[in-house]
């Protein structure tokens, strides 16, 4: 008689991405990209860095919740401390979202493909887990409308999207809201804020305080810090309250909180880490290109790629691996032959694409699928 409920069990546990010492101890290489997680090349914001190493004096004592955090984000972005909530990462936010809101006959709606960590956090909850494709690589919002019933409990939405870079407009979004009946939840992801916020047909989903719209960020990508798990959500005052019933008390820790707070104010990184990822972009999709390899255009710090199949996506992968460039299969996220590279160093992307160049030779021509 199994211990687990049967959809844990059916639950393959998160593979992390292979680490850059690993990959240069096999192959005996003296540099590595890592290009396989959408970290932030730069490393950590130093203010966050010279925060964390203050906050170790107060060790001994218990964090106090993420108020502190959540007080200088509502003073920030104009919001009252009731509508801001602070957890271990955006992830740990979705989980407390998963745990609030949805019962057993609850549904979920989402795309095909998304974003693997919700997809995990839903089906560890044992509710049904629908997706719709996607449109040419985008959310297909007006078929996600369509397909909301009785039971859709959550929508989950990542603008721009993992792992496919994309984003929705303010328009499509609009057009989209109107069909959401009030009993059902967004989850507006929201992890690569950064990156795509000064496109003027994004929707900044702080415009659209909806009540039943939670917003969710993170300090994890552009300002470098996802060793540190910290991130935070805007909603309706309702729905905050009854997510600080489920969190753990003392999450974020106290270093993690300290290094939010200092981040929020580290403009030059930001800036700096910015320009870095869209010199990146430009240099990973044109490099890529001319190759013949096909590039999703992407407004996040990684592109994705889509290959012939699942072989050529496998062939790829491990000989980009004994070049030096580590990069992601999306087979776990249900895209086998897709692959998603994130933004490094000027010299990583140049390695990543030379590595390209020589593995991608045997199958140029041959990728007009989608
Ligand atoms: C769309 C999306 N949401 C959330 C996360 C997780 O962010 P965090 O490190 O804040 O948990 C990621 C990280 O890859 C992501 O791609």
């Amino acid at each position: 008689m199994p211990l687990v409920p049967p959809y844990i069990e059916a639950l393959r546990p998160y593979e992390a991405g292979r680490t850059a010492e690993s990959v240069r101890r096999q192959y005996g290489l003296s540099r590595v990209a890592k290009l396989a997680s959408n970290e932030n090349p730069l490393g950590a914001s130093p203010r966050a860095v010279e925060a964390i190493r203050r906050s170790l004096a107060g060790l001994h004592l218990y964090p106090n919740g993420g108020l502190d955090l959540r007080e200088a984000l509502a003073r920030r972005f104009s919001l009252k401390l009731e509508n801001v909530i602070a957890g271990s990462g955006s992830e740990g936010i979705m989980s407390n979202i998963v745990r609030a809101f949805l019962c057993d006959d609850d549904e979920v709606l989402t795309t095909e493909a998304a974003f693997i960590g919700f997809q995990v956090l839903a089906r560890s909850r044992g509710v049904k887990y629908r997706t719709v494709p996607y449109r040419d690589w985008h959310y297909d919002l007006p078929a996600l409308a369509g397909q909301i019933n009785s039971h859709t409990k959550l929508i989950y939405l990542a603008n721009p999207n993992n792992p496919t870079g994309t984003i929705f407009t303010r328009q499509q979004f609009d057009d989209f809201y109107r069909h959401v009946p009030e009993r059902v939840l967004i989850i507006l992801d929201e992890a690569y804020f950064e990156y795509a916020k000064d496109n003027p047909q994004y929707p900044d989903s702080l415009h659209y305080r909806y009540d039943n719209v939670i917003t969710l960020r993170t300090f994890s990508k552009v300002y470098g810090l996802a060793g540190v798990r910290i991130g935070y959500g805007f909603a309706h005052e309702e729905l905050i309250r009854n997510l600080l019933k489920v969190k753990l008390p003392f999450e974020p820790s106290t270093p993690a909180q300290a290094a939010g707070i200092a981040a929020l104010s580290d403009d030059e990184f930001l800036a700096h880490s910015l320009e870095l990822n869209s010199r990146g972009i430009g240099q990973l999709s044109s490099g890529l290109q001319e190759i013949g390899v096909r590039v999703v255009p992407s407004q996040a710090n990684f592109v994705m790629i889509v290959l012939p199949a699942e072989r050529e996506a496998c062939r790829i992968f491990e000989e980009l691996l004994a070049q030096g460039v580590v990069v992601r299969p999306l087979k776990a996220f249900g895209l086998p032959n897709c692959l998603r590279i994130s933004t490094g160093t000027d010299e990583d992307n140049s390695l990543c694409i030379e590595a390209f160049r020589r593995s991608y030779a045997g199958i140029a021509g041959t990728n007009s699928i989608r």
